[in-house]
């Protein structure tokens, strides 16, 4: 089975609709031009953490015995999506039946290379066993809510998000008329995400799709569902952008799109990235994918709440495009030979550029209170909270910055709300409220925090009548500046 993704409708992106990343993309452009593709210094997964992202790759349980990729993968990447190992026909392919091993041995690498896992996914009309499919419309939902539990459940503490939702909308922003809406409707939607909090609470919870990324029909109908889910305590926690791309034809709207998301309190991520060339590749084809990168990169960096970027595979090699694109290929950052192409350059120059981030910024625009607070004086340790807020509801994202010299091993950040919110639901962390007083735990993937870096964790809460943010916190009970 295919995913059916077909070409982005949206038009070629217009230069000098953003004149900052326009620059960012020139300069990066001359780099391509002047540049031999070569590894830099860095790997992309530091210079990601230097901006307070991370940058991904999807991995399948072959790849793991491929060591040309491994060889990039165990070095370049943070983040690892499994391909195909904890889709519904791995996990569950005979009801009540579950299968673990493959997404384990994913979840080992991760662990074992200290990244974080993209858990993909719950729910999807693809890759699902045709039991599921066949089932009496009356049985989907007893189904569909054992299975997200009980792989949520065995996953739970070792994936930090899950793609619960996976390409639930037609190009029209029509829901698909699979199994699950046609079992429930659309109440499927709000279902799947709150058991999948039951099963696992701190996991960031999203759903991803292909074709949103610039503003359109689907991500349009995406958005009205984001903001009822919302308005209706659903603990939606962000939305992926595939972005499965032709060379030359990004949206235009993408970074605005982005950022409308992430103005509703909800993180996005580039989920899928791969930028297909009609073969045979060119040096301007190659070029234009490597603006490509940086574009995609560029707008990541733009939007406070865009949390990291991952490509779908590692290279050119083990791509699914050629196989579902005939005449297409050549999509990723590496050739088939494992060497970078201009588009890691590219990705390199734009995590580059402007310097490391130690802390979160607050975004702008849209119809958000966004507001950002920091600690007072004290301690190794600076924090920054970015709240965004609705009648009734929050979230806050929490930058903590270790400012000193050594690394923190294992933090418990402390502070007190001087409002009335009550936390719901947390992510990157173990959240616990008790009166005003909160404590906020690291997770299995972010106990550490090195010297000059930073840990980013959230959570989502109600309020009644004052919403203030925290103005001071404690770093394992010392007061942070
Ligand atoms: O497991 C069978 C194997 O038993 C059989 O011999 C072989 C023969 O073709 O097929 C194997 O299944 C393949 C499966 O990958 C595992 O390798 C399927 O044919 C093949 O269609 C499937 O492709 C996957 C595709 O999702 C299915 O939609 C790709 O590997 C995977 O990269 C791709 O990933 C999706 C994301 O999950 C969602 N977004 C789009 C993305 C690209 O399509």
């Amino acid at each position: 089975m295919t995913s059916g993704i077909r070409t982005p409708r949206t038009p070629r992106r217009r230069l000098g609709a953003l004149t900052a990343t326009v620059a960012v993309v020139a300069a990066t452009a001359l780099a391509v031009l002047s540049a031999t593709p070569a590894q830099a210094a860095s790997p992309l997964r530091s210079l990601a953490e230097g901006k307070g992202k991370y940058f991904g790759t999807a991995l399948t349980d072959g790849d793991l015995n491929i060591s040309g990729e491994m060889a990039i993968a165990n070095t370049q990447f943070d983040m690892v999506t499994p391909g195909n190992e904890m889709k519904w026909d791995t996990t569950e392919p005979s009801n009540g039946s579950y299968n673990f091993g493959p997404g384990d041995q994913i979840v080992n690498w991760a662990q074992a290379h200290n990244a974080r896992v993209r858990g993909h996914n719950l729910v999807w009309h693809s890759q699902l066993p045709n039991w599921v499919s066949s089932l009496p419309l009356t049985q989907v939902q007893g189904v569909m809510e054992s299975h997200i539990t009980t792989e949520a459940t065995h996953y739970k503490g070792k994936v930090y998000a899950w793609d619960v939702i996976n390409e639930p909308f037609n190009e029209d922003g029509s829901l698909r008329q699979d199994v699950f809406y046609k079992a429930m409707g659309s109440g499927y939607l709000a279902d799947a995400i709150r058991t999948a909090h039951t099963a696992d609470p701190n996991a960031k919870l999203y759903i991803n799709d292909y074709n949103i990324e610039g503003e359109n029909a689907k991500s349009n109908a995406l958005y009205t569902l984001a903001q009822q889910m919302l308005s209706q305590g659903v603990p939606l926690g962000g939305i992926g952008l595939e972005a499965h791309f032709i060379e030359g034809q990004l949206p235009s709207s993408m970074l605005a799109n982005m950022q409308r998301f992430a103005d509703l309190g909800l993180d996005v991520a580039i989920t899928e990235l791969d930028d297909r060339i009609q073969l045979p590749t060119s040096s301007a084809t190659l070029q234009q994918q490597g603006n490509d990168y940086a574009t995609v990169v560029n707008d990541c960096l733009a939007v406070t709440r865009c949390v990291g970027v991952s490509q779908w595979g590692v290279d050119d090699g083990h791509s699914w495009i050629p196989g579902t694109f005939p005449g297409y290929g050549a999509a990723t950052m590496y050739d088939s030979n494992y060497q970078p192409k201009p588009a890691y350059n590219a990705t390199v120059n734009a995590l580059s550029a402007g310097g490391t981030t130690t802390g979160g910024t607050t975004t702008t625009g849209g119809t958000t209170s966004a507001g950002g607070t920091t600690g007072g004086t004290g301690g190794n340790c600076h924090v920054t909270y970015t709240k965004n807020e609705w009648a009734g509801g929050f979230t806050a994202d929490v930058v903590v910055a270790n400012t000193g010299t050594t690394s923190v091993n294992g933090w418990t950040l402390g502070f007190s709300f001087p409002g009335d919110q009550k936390v719901t639901n947390g992510w990157n962390a173990t959240v616990t409220q008790s009166g005003n007083t909160v404590k906020a735990t690291n997770v299995s993937y972010d106990s550490t925090i090195a010297p000059g870096g930073t840990v980013d964790f959230g959570f989502q809460g109600t309020w009644t009548s004052n919403d203030t943010s925290p103005g001071s916190f404690t770093l394992n009970g010392t007061a942070c500046s």
